[in-house]
């Protein structure tokens, strides 16, 4: 499909439909291993976009080239329906795009308001805004409904593996993000914690924030996701609406690469298998 007719098939930017990040043929090599290969993927705005794979599928590697952690080795990336380049994490940034990483990278002995501001605090007459900072991350808190928190002024040694979730993503939408990405928020929840999170998840999608999360649990991407990204040895195998599959040929496609006879019609697979046929 050419690029003007696409993007009349997905509405163009903001329209019904509409991509926020596109991602063409994103190619990442380590010396000999391929960890992607042509990848193709269609990231739209108010959505969750669930991307799974088996361990070593290249999940992570993706998204830190989204992240601009690493650059690609080819291919090409649109943001909003222009070309892009992401070469930092400040570029990144700047686009609005905010990875919360499953180490999180908050400051245990920071408060949960140093930790939302820390590297873009509020000054006022050169000095700390912390009224201000402290007042903005509660508006931003109880915006997401996030409930569970006694004090803003805690700090964040002490707080539950979801609470610190829950502050990581506080701080990607107080950031002003566009795109939230997440890689296995909640891989080392309990159940409760694993709720909160996932309620927190929806909540973002439903205030127009795309949202790109990794998990290995199939009981949550059913539960939130609306789409569905499956990887299988580098390549993006199957993408689509969630309600094309089912837990089972989820499964099915993340262990073989393939889906029954394989006759679905999402764009990643018709990419696949062109590629294929072309012996690329
Ligand atoms: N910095 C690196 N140097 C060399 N190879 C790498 C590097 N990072 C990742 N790889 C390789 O790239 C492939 C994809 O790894 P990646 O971490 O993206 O997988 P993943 O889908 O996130 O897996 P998991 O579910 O286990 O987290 C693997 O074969 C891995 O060994
Ligand atoms: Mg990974």
């Amino acid at each position: 499909m050419s690029v003007v007719a696409e993007d009349r098939a997905t509405g163009g930017p903001g329209g019904p439909g509409s991509v926020l990040l596109g991602l063409r043929g994103i190619s990442k090599h380590f010396g000999a291993v391929h960890a992607l290969n042509h990848v193709d993927l269609d990231v739209p705005p108010g959505q969750i976009t669930a991307l799974v794979g088996d361990n070593g599928a290249g999940k992570s590697t993706l998204i830190k080239a989204i992240a601009g952690i690493w650059a690609p080795t080819s291919g090409t990336m649109t943001w909003d329906g222009k070309p892009v380049e992401i070469h930092t994490p400040k570029e990144a940034d700047r686009l609005g795009i905010a990875t919360v990483y499953q180490d999180l990278a908050l400051c245990d002995n920071l408060d949960i308001v140093g930790n939302m501001f820390l590297g873009h605090e509020l000054l006022r007459h050169r000095l700390l805004d912390e009224n201000k900072m402290e007042t903005s991350a509660k508006d931003t808190l109880a915006g997401l409904s996030v409930t569970t928190v006694k004090s803003v002024r805690q700090l964040v040694e002490s707080l539950s593996g979801g609470q610190r979730q829950s502050v990581a993503v506080a701080r990607a939408v107080m950031r002003d993000a566009k795109l939230v990405i997440m890689d296995e928020p909640t891989a080392a929840l309990g159940v409760s914690q694993t709720a909160q999170v996932l309620g927190l998840i929806r909540r973002l999608a439903d205030r127009g924030i795309a949202v790109l999360v990794i998990s290995h649990n199939l009981n949550d991407v059913f539960s939130i996701a609306d789409r569905l990204a499956v990887m299988h040895l580098g390549r993006m195998v199957h993408s689509g609406p969630i309600s094309e599959y089912t837990p089972q040929s989820a499964v099915e496609i993340i262990t073989t690469g393939k889906f029954g006879g394989d006759n679905s019609n999402s764009r990643a697979n018709q990419g696949q298998k062109s590629r294929e046929t072309t012996n690329d």
